[in-house]
């Protein structure tokens, strides 16, 4: 075939798509949902209605939203059949393993799900299920790791309340959600509710641009998220914090590691691929993380300082300024996590009850745009014509 193909390894300068959803600027650390800054909504919205927000194009009116909620809510309960599947999982199954397997068995309860013809209110109906069902998902693979009964949800909660409830309360005692904690979690979900073309939402849409259902182009941005150089992070940087804690605090020596070309080590939630000077997230979850755990007392947390002596060094060391190295989303938000008692296996489970609204959007937003099957061109290295040579003669 004619023509010259370029390859662009990790796609670092392929656009692969048009999009109106979010809009980031690298240089000047910019993000914006809809044209909405990071910072404003951060402050000021719900994680709800951002969901609305980026899928739906609008921030709702009262009765939009309304309507929206009481579907969301209506649709929380998950068949017994689906509750069947999660107790065939060990108890030592990874919970991002449970997530993905159970939205994709979405698929086997919603077969009308498959149609890719399907109307527009159909497709909002999986929408819906999808945003309902997720939380008592991610609860249900906590529950299943803890060897405790999973929690049913409850209609008369928020969505964050609801699912810390579903997360943390048990037969034997009473439990109060603390609005401080679900406060934090739903400022947490909004800023990783999407990112433009990461590695999962390409994922997602070009799962989707097969014609892929919703429920299965979504269990496989769980999965592309589930690596430690994408949304794994969170949970990497926690491990690697406790790490140098451990070792005695000596943050000056991981620094050396993360720079040792001999040695693989990085500084998990360091480094983007867009944003070089800093990731507008980390700040917020940065001044979030000391409101959070003052509130909480644990503001003497020694991981938190050492989360933060980690950032003023590497912030003053050549090697990460000269490759535009800076704390992103992942570094701080973990510290929240665990103040808020989420286990570190489950870190990445939250990153992706965040992201889902942004994931729905992409995937949408690629079907309604009619996008072409993904399907890029290599440049083949292999051997050349040879022929066939039969065993007894290798
Ligand atoms: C997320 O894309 C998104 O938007 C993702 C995300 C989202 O919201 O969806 O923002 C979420 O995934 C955040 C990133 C979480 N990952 C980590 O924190 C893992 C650690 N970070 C890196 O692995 C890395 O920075 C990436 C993966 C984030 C970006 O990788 P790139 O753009 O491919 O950069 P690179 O690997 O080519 O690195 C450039 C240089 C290299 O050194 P040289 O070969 O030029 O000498 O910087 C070095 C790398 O070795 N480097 C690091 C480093 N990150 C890059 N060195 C030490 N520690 C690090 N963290």
């Amino acid at each position: 075939e004619s023509g010259l193909i370029t390859i662009d390894p990790g796609f670092k300068n392929t656009g692969s798509t048009k999009s109106a959803i979010t809009f980031l600027d690298g240089e000047e650390g910019i993000l914006r949902y809809r044209g909405y800054r990071i910072e404003d909504l951060a402050e000021k919205s719900t994680f709800l209605e951002v969901s609305y927000l980026l899928i739906y194009g609008e921030l709702p009116t009262q009765s939009e939203f309304e309507k929206f909620s009481r579907d969301v809510t209506t649709h929380t309960l998950v068949h017994e059949d689906i509750k069947k599947i999660l107790d065939g999982f060990p108890s030592n199954a990874h919970p991002m393993g449970v997530l993905s397997s159970m939205i994709c068995s979405l698929t086997a309860f919603y077969p009308d799900s498959l149609d890719p013809n399907r109307s527009a209110e159909e497709v909002n109906l999986s929408i819906v299920r999808l945003l309902a069902k997720m939380p008592t998902f991610a609860a249900w693979a906590y529950k299943n790791e803890m060897g405790h009964p999973a929690n049913y949800p409850d209609n008369s909660l928020d969505y964050c309340s609801n699912f810390l409830k579903m997360m943390f309360a048990l037969p034997a005692e009473n439990y109060e959600v603390d609005p401080v904690v679900a406060k934090a979690l739903d400022q947490l979900l909004i800023l990783h509710a999407d990112h433009e073309q990461n590695c999962s939402t390409s994922t997602v849409r070009i799962v989707g641009s097969s014609q892929a259902s919703l429920f299965a182009s979504i269990s496989a941005g769980i999965n592309a998220l589930w690596g430690p150089l994408h949304g794994g992070a969170n949970q990497s940087v926690i491990e690697m914090l406790e790490a140098i804690k451990a070792d005695g605090g000596d943050s000056k020596k991981y620094l050396a590691k993360a720079k040792d070309k001999n040695d693989p080590f990085r500084l998990m939630g360091f480094g983007h691929r867009v944003y070089k000077n800093f990731d507008p997230r980390a700040k917020i979850i940065k001044k979030a993380a000391d409101d959070v755990l003052e509130k909480l007392g644990l503001e003497n947390d020694p991981i938190l300082a050492i989360a933060k002596e980690l950032e003023e060094a590497a912030l003053n060391d050549s090697y990460f300024v000269e490759r535009k190295l800076y704390p992103n989303v992942d570094f701080y938000s973990g510290i929240i996590y665990r103040a808020l008692g989420i286990p570190t296996d489950m870190f990445t489970v939250m990153f992706a009850l965040g992201r889902l609204p942004g994931w729905i959007a992409q995937w949408k937003e690629m079907r309604e745009n009619n996008e072409p099957i993904g399907r890029p061109r290599q440049v083949y290295t292999g051997a050349n014509e040879r022929d066939y040579v039969s065993m007894n003669k290798r």
